[in-house]
């Protein structure tokens, strides 16, 4: 077999794993990179859930997923990631139809959308990338200490270059609002949440990996008008960054293999992407994690603020 890398899909990443036994919680999941991962993952065994906040989306995501993968084990839950009550409510119904997650997902995600809030006050895009996932997480600990392979997956983005979090003015009330700072500000505390989770869940031996997956042409770039295209290619092919769009099963292979690969076991708290651990680089245009996103001390600052304003409750 061909060595793991750039060009891999998720098929390729999966090859030789046997997934049944395993439920995988996906986050997204009717669309994009997440509907791929829950169609990868199915397709070898696993039960996942697709978690998605419109149940006619999803059903069309189970039939997709279904034509492919006749016997696939797939259940849908409605979940807002904007909106605390409904991540309590959504978490409560898992818990009460599931036994167990192997594998959570945290794969949705909004870009560069105009100035909103969530239903919390929260900016839309921290308030659905990080401050919903880092609430969800929580009410699903329970069923993740019931799993046996324990590991979460958080998308991130090599997006999140484009800001350090900012603990001054996380949600853009004193400043004028920019929508890739935004992007990026949510981006960084997904690699800070991961931080934070592999520091006080391995000794659950539950492991956290963030992912940056490549640039896919999905339905996230919903928001953006020609004019922010023009000004976001020119920035990621600037400096010769060799960019090139990958497939959406290319995309996907990186959360995968996050999820899967044994040689990753145990060592969480990373950044990956390309289907490798990327290194620390404050300089690279083409790749890398900013030391600002794996500073240990922002992520303890990070998780104080996220409980105080999701109240969400880590038992460690
Ligand atoms: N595509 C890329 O080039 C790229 C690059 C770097 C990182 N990523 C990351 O990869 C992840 C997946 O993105 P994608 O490219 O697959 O985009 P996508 O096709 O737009 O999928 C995003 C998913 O997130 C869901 N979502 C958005 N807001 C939500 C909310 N409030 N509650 C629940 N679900 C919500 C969407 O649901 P609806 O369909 O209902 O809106 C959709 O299922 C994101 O975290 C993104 O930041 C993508």
């Amino acid at each position: 077999m061909s060595a793991i890398g750039w060009s891999s899909t998720t098929d390729e990443v999966l090859a030789g794993e046997d997934l049944s036994g395993l439920t995988v919680f996906v986050t997204g999941a009717n669309s994009g990179l997440g509907q791929e991962t829950a169609r990868a993952m199915a397709a070898k065994g696993a039960h996942v859930v697709m978690a998605g906040r419109d149940q006619a989306k999803l059903d069309e995501a189970v039939a997709a997923i279904r034509a492919s993968v006749t016997d696939a084990q797939l259940d849908t839950i409605t979940l807002d990631l904007g909106s605390l009550e409904s991540i309590r409510a959504a978490t409560s119904r898992a818990r009460q139809r599931f036994a167990k997650i192997d594998i959570l997902i945290n794969n949705a995600g909004v870009m560069a959308c105009p100035f909103g809030h969530t239903a919390d006050g929260f900016e839309m895009q921290v308030g659905t990338n990080h401050f919903g996932h880092f609430a969800l997480t929580a009410e699903l600990l329970p069923l993740i200490e019931a799993g046996t392979n324990k590991r979460i997956v958080n998308l991130s983005s090599r997006g999140h270059h484009f800001a350090p979090f900012n603990f001054d003015d996380p949600h853009f009330e004193r400043r004028a609002y920019d929508p890739w700072e935004s992007y990026g500000n949510s981006k960084t505390a997904n690699i800070l949440f991961t931080v934070g989770l592999e520091a006080r869940l391995a000794v659950l031996g539950i492991h956290a990996y963030a992912v940056h997956p490549g640039g896919i042409q999905t339905n996230l770039g919903r928001h953006m008008t020609e004019e922010m295209v023009a000004t976001l290619m020119a920035r990621v092919t600037s400096k010769d960054t060799g960019f090139a769009w990958k497939t959406i099963p290319q995309g996907a292979a990186t959360s995968c293999w996050a999820a899967t690969a044994p040689e990753l076991e145990g060592k969480g708290g990373v950044y990956c992407e390309d289907c490798h651990v990327a290194e620390v680089d404050d300089e690279s245009a083409t790749g890398g994690v900013r030391s600002y996103a794996v500073n240990p001390s922002y992520a303890d600052q990070l998780w104080k603020l996220s409980e105080e304003l999701t109240g969400a409750a880590y038992p460690v």
